[in-house]
């Protein structure tokens, strides 16, 4: 496995707990693989009876599962107690009067942290995870994700890959050699996490998603907005003055296509079901081969 960026929990929580209160009006990213991940759900048939929301932020994705399966439990784990405040004003505002209603199911909020959850072994039918993976130690999360599941139970998900953000990751490149960009996973890590956490029948693909603003500053400024801050362990800050954005801005202005600037996103899409592993997949020295098969758009 390539080295994964080392994160700080606490600032994590910090930048996204800083961060609800605006998210919604910047996430527009998290709004698109939100919808293609609900899409690819509605592929799959399933009547779940208890659906995990991990990493819910501010439950957007949480009311379209409430909606698609009214009659499931749904239960929302996010690491920052202020994102699980703004999905509970999501619901309300969903729901309307409706709330009030005798048998009415209520989301229950969790503050936790996807690599400990606290849930009971084989207790959920169906984990999502839109774009939160890429802020957790993935053999952990899927560990423990493998570990709630119940047996014929499923995880879909969303993660960044390492091509995400590479034009603002070049452009501060030019400006001194601090990691200013998130590290992400790339899909054969992820796979392989996958398989090491023992999730049966892993399926990976990946989508390129890329955003358009009118300036550098402007991509920088919504990163901010969402929380989205860098989080390299022992990250030493580099020039982050007012000299070194403007060379970061001046260097960005070279990807201008038809007037605006493009963000790229590398964004995997996986799914996988509960389940141990074929022993013969699993070789004795413990290690795991992945079928290609297994990975969906390695050569994309
Ligand atoms: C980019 S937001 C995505 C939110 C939501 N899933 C959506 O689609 O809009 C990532 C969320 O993951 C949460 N998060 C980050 N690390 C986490 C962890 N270790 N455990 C649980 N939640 C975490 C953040 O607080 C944030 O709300």
């Amino acid at each position: 496995m390539t080295e994964p960026f080392k994160l700080v929990k606490a600032s994590v929580a910090k930048s996204f707990g800083h961060a609800a209160m605006r998210y919604d009006d910047v996430a527009v990213l998290q709004r698109q693989t939100g919808d293609e991940l609900l899409e690819r759900l509605s592929l799959v048939t399933l009547s779940p009876q208890r659906i995990l929301d991990l990493g819910t932020g501010t439950g957007r994705n949480l009311m379209q599962l409430a909606a698609r399966y009214p009659e499931a439990e749904l239960l929302a784990i996010d690491i920052a107690p202020e994102m699980l405040q703004q999905a509970k004003q999501t619901f309300r505002t969903a729901m309307g009067f409706k709330r009030w209603l005798p048998n009415q199911r209520r989301p229950m909020l969790l503050a936790g942290d996807a690599e400990s959850l606290p849930l009971a072994d084989n207790s959920v039918d169906l984990v999502f995870a839109n774009l939160a993976l890429q802020w957790c130690d993935l053999l952990a999360s899927f560990t423990e994700i493998e570990r709630v599941l119940r047996p014929d139970g499923l995880l879909m998900f969303t993660t960044l890959g390492p091509d995400t953000l590479l034009e603002l990751r070049e452009a501060w490149a030019s400006v001194d050699d601090y990691p200013h960009v998130n590290v992400f996973y790339d899909m054969h890590d992820v796979g392989e996490a996958m398989m090491n956490a023992r999730l049966a029948e892993p399926v990976l693909d990946m989508d390129r998603y890329v955003l358009t603003y009118d300036s550098a500053m402007a991509l920088m400024k919504d990163l901010k907005v969402l929380g989205a801050r860098n989080v390299n362990q022992g990250r030493r800050r580099g020039l982050t003055g007012r000299q070194a954005l403007k060379l970061v801005a001046d260097y960005y202005e070279q990807f201008r296509d038809d007037g605006v600037l493009p963000a790229s996103y590398e964004v995997i899409f996986g799914h996988a079901w509960a389940g141990t592993l074929n022993p013969q997949t699993r070789a004795q020295d413990g290690s795991v081969s992945i079928p290609i098969s297994a990975i969906k758009g390695l050569s994309e």
